[in-house]
């Protein structure tokens, strides 16, 4: 007999659908996020940039993976996101979408590819769902983008929504730093709702103060997707490369789940000594 666990993170073996760990036969959607929210399940959200590990955490039941254009720094080796560009991401995304078979794959569109003008993200929106097969797109910013949601929404394009920190803003913003204290939080705020009336099914919310993301959460009928913005976000969301422990000097917001640097570390090293040492390859990896 099955049973529902009463852990709300832990996946479902039961007849209660859930956005993470369920077993659909199909893609997660728009309705099912949504239906998310209307019953309280938090739900993980990672970002992918390759078939493998997109398939690993699409085996692991992670609903939702985002091609972020954090590959700037942990895939092209840039110090920001600005430099990335559609032909850059373009590749990684359709690479996400045919290594999984269950996530929603949203696509994040790069610096300066849909700020100048309603039309140009159309157009940039619809390369990633025409060229990638991406399912959903992501934007950073507020008032300024609500013309931009409201035509890809109408396009029939889902968009995620990005408050916060903006890293693409990083030069107008000072430094990679909190937002949203003090009176900006009620700007934010704004920008939260007026984004969720535009049609946005999701939005980040990156390095606020846990309390805004809190009220933004309890304000909103569609779902918040926190990075350092506290526990009481709908979905969290955090780079993978951060997650596994191959990144050097994370950020607080990050918790290090595996040490995949000093693992990887380790097991190059025992092929560089057993190389040297003609330990390997050994007879059963040879053919005769
Ligand atoms: O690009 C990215 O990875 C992101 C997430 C950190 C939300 O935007």
């Amino acid at each position: 007999m099955s049973s529902v666990s009463a852990v709300p993170n832990t996946p479902a073996s039961g007849s209660t659908p859930t956005l993470y760990g369920g077993s659909s036969g199909r893609r997660v959607t728009v309705r099912d996020i949504a239906a998310a929210k209307a019953r309280r399940e938090k739900w993980p959200m990672v970002t992918a940039y390759d078939a493998m590990t997109a398939r690993v955490f699409d085996d692991a039941g992670i609903p939702v993976m985002l091609v972020g254009d954090s590959a700037a720094m942990v895939v092209y080796g840039y110090d920001s996101t600005l430099p990335v560009t559609v032909d850059d991401l373009l590749p990684l995304t359709a690479a996400v979408v045919r290594g999984s078979s269950r996530a929603m794959v949203v696509a994040d569109l790069p610096f300066a590819s849909y700020q100048a003008s309603p039309q140009q993200a159309l157009e940039t929106a619809a390369r990633f769902m025409k060229e990638a097969g991406a399912h959903a797109v992501k934007l950073e910013g507020g008032q300024r983008v609500l013309p931009q949601v409201e035509l890809l929404v109408s396009a029939g394009i889902p968009v995620m929504a990005h408050l916060g920190l903006t890293p693409q803003s990083v030069n107008v913003l000072g430094g990679y730093r909190v937002q949203g204290r003090g009176q900006s939080g009620e700007e934010l705020m704004a920008d939260a709702k007026a984004l969720e009336h535009a049609g946005a099914f999701s939005v980040v919310l990156e390095c606020v103060p846990s309390d805004l993301a809190q009220r933004v959460t309890a304000s909103l009928s569609i779902p918040t997707i926190g990075i350092g913005a506290g526990p009481d976000t709908d979905a969290q969301v955090l780079v993978w490369q951060d997650l596994m422990g191959l990144t050097t000097r994370p950020a607080k917001f990050v918790k290090k789940y595996f040490d995949l640097a000093g693992e990887m570390d380790r097991a190059v090293r025992s092929f560089a000594d057993e190389v040297a040492n003609g330990v390997f390859p050994a007879p059963e990896h040879s053919y005769s």
